[in-house]
């Protein structure tokens, strides 16, 4: 057995998650549920399976098997999840060699080359070859606690420190390419990709640094700023710049700061605002918002003044509503960007304004009102227009309300306008959820699902059938089952996790719905039973059939088409006469 299966089949996934949040036994389903440490919740919608080993949040969707858990409350790489796990049980972890896994000793090597990446680089700013750059530090008012707290460095211009480097701590040519903090050249060998830049290391979660953003130091140097590639190590869409510092104080203060620039953070973070984050170089994306709302659900938004902020701002707001943080903005007088205005105005003006800052609809109403003429009736509703989808992501019903009639009253709107778009709205909203969720999910592929999951001999028997009579085809879960079938079939070990990650998103939602709500407890999950499911299956399937039969023969018979309905009685009548509830079954344990 592969190490990690063989660590996850000796520790229990309920102790583990149990450590960090309190969990509640529900009935003898195996299925034990708390508040998920992912999101912010009042009633509990986080949901721990013993049976299938798996987690999962019906609230804001994070779900995944012990390792996943480890990873996310603690932000660890999947190979420290590991080692960590490992450790607290006691059980030997594989030397690193042994445990020969391309892909991570991939990743451990990059790791390394951005510690000594980081290094160097503070190094370079310490020394000779620094001085232009700490005189630059200096002027724009960065001071060496900040320098040292933000590991800032600098890449000389020789572009062969790294290079020479790692060569001679013996990495591959093929590690330094992954890396992205070299490149090869076409003629052979490799040269340094940051030359002569202010570096700003970007870490991840448990504070290792894992790329860079690299700014130019003379004025007309293009472009601005150097991002690191995407790598093994680094996916830009996963990251937000500073959030390792800056989680502690987002608890501790409830609200998290949103600016555009490395510049602004470290300028920010220097007026006493710990909990300030930036993306890194590309506009933000869920799973972003998702990585600061673990830790608090309030944000504010204080992006540059300038159109391009404007804008920027404007999507982004959009994005946190929908991912369900509560959204206020900041804008700074006089043109000023945070990092500016704090140097302008000092730490404690900027942090008054941050406690100030207006709830986002206010900031959109504005910003409606300066696009759209307010004079006229068609530009009030068409501004109403604009703002209505910002208030429509707003998860909480009552909220909703509400803020749809500050907004109608702060633009003169007729309030009667408002409930009526907004009636619309939620009926189309409940219209499309209903049709989701509830239609589909029927107790028999539920039933069939999860025993398929945790018993082999139900497999054995039952997937044949299953595939010969088609009988999954009319599930709303289809493609689970074949994703289900093609596992077994490939000789894989079978549990929730391995079909899990086999399944596209919307699937794995159905999954998670289907297996780990806990409607089936385990005395239901016996052989019998699925062979009572594949027969119900089959009768419903034979009796849309002959529905179908019958309808067409009526329509036949209407149109004078006597041939046509005679062949389609026939058919009829000796579908009738070969049913014979179980008897595939009796065939087969003969
Ligand atoms: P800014 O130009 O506002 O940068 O771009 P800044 O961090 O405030 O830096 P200063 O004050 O001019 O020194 C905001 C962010 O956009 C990304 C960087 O992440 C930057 O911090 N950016 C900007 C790039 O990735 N590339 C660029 O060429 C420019
Ligand atoms: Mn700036």
């Amino acid at each position: 057995m592969d190490f990690v299966e063989q660590l996850k089949s000796s520790i229990d996934i309920v102790s583990v998650i149990g450590e960090r949040v309190r969990l509640r036994r529900m009935g003898s389903s195996g299925r034990y549920t708390g508040l998920c440490p992912f999101h912010n919740e009042k009633t509990p919608s986080f949901s721990v399976n013993a049976t299938h080993q798996y987690f999962k949040c019906f609230g804001c969707g994070m779900g995944g098997d012990v390792l996943k858990f480890v990873m996310e409350i603690d932000g660890l790489s999947f190979y420290e999840a590991l080692k960590q796990l490992a450790e607290q049980h006691g059980i030997p972890m594989p030397k690193r060699s042994e445990y020969s896994d391309p892909d991570t000793r991939l990743r451990a090597a990059i790791h390394q080359m951005h510690e000594l990446a980081e290094r160097t680089f503070q190094a370079n700013l310490a020394g000779p070859a620094g001085s232009e750059s700490r005189g630059y530090l200096a002027r724009r008012g960065v001071s060496p606690e900040m320098i040292q707290q933000f590991a800032l460095g600098y890449a000389d211009g020789s572009g062969q420190t790294l290079v020479r480097l790692f060569e001679k701590q013996g990495f591959s040519a093929e590690q330094m390419e992954a890396s992205g903090l070299v490149r090869r050249r076409d003629s052979g060998g490799f040269y340094d990709y940051f030359r002569n830049r202010l570096m700003f290391p970007i870490h991840n979660e448990s504070g290792k640094p894992i790329a860079f953003g690299a700014r130019a130091l003379a004025a007309g140097d293009e472009p601005k700023y150097i991002n690191s590639p995407e790598t093994p190590i680094y996916r830009k869409s996963y990251v937000l710049y500073n959030l390792h510092r800056a989680k502690e104080a987002a608890r501790k203060n409830g609200r998290v700061v949103l600016v555009e620039g490395y510049m602004d953070v470290v300028g920010v973070f220097a007026a006493g605002v710990k909990e300030v984050v930036a993306s890194c170089g590309t506009a933000l994306r869920p799973q972003q918002v998702q990585s600061i709302r673990r830790h608090c659900s309030n944000i504010i938004v204080n992006f540059d003044p300038d159109a391009a902020g404007a804008s920027a701002a404007e999507r982004h707001i959009q994005l946190l509503l929908e991912e369900g943080m509560h959204v206020r903005v900041v804008d700074l007088e006089d043109g000023l960007d945070p990092d500016e205005y704090c140097r302008q105005h000092g730490a404690e003006t900027y942090r008054a304004r941050l406690d100030q800052a207006k709830n986002y609809f206010y900031w959109l109403a504005d910003r409606a009102r300066t696009k759209f003429d307010m004079r006229s009736a068609e530009g009030r509703v068409a501004a109403f227009q604009f703002l209505l989808p910002a208030v429509q992501s707003l998860g909480d019903k009552i909220e909703r309300v509400a803020v749809a009639n500050d907004v109608a009253g702060y633009l003169g709107v007729d309030s009667g306008l408002v409930l009526e778009n907004f009636r619309k709205a939620a009926a189309e909203r409940s219209e499309k959820r209903l049709a989701a969720v509830k239609d589909t999910l029927r107790i028999d592929e539920k039933i069939l699902l999860n025993l398929l999951l945790v018993d082999a001999e139900a497999r054995r028997r039952l997937i044949p059938e299953l595939q010969s009579a088609q009988a999954v085809e009319q599930f709303a879960t289809r493609r689970i089952f074949r994703a289900l079938f093609a596992l077994e079939a490939s000789g894989g070990s079978v549990s929730f996790a391995a079909l899990d990650a086999r399944l596209e998103e919307n699937d794995r939602e159905l999954l998670a719905s289907a297996a780990l709500s806990g409607e089936t407890n385990e005395e239901i999950l016996s052989l019998e039973n699925g062979i009572r499911c594949l027969d119900r299956m089959r009768k419903a399937a034979y009796e849309a059939r002959i529905a179908s039969l019958q309808a067409q023969l009526k329509q036949a018979e209407r149109g004078g088409n006597l041939e046509e309905a005679m062949r389609l009685a026939e058919e009829v009548s000796r579908l009738k006469s070969d049913w014979l509830p179980g008897k595939e079954y009796q065939k087969q344990r003969q």
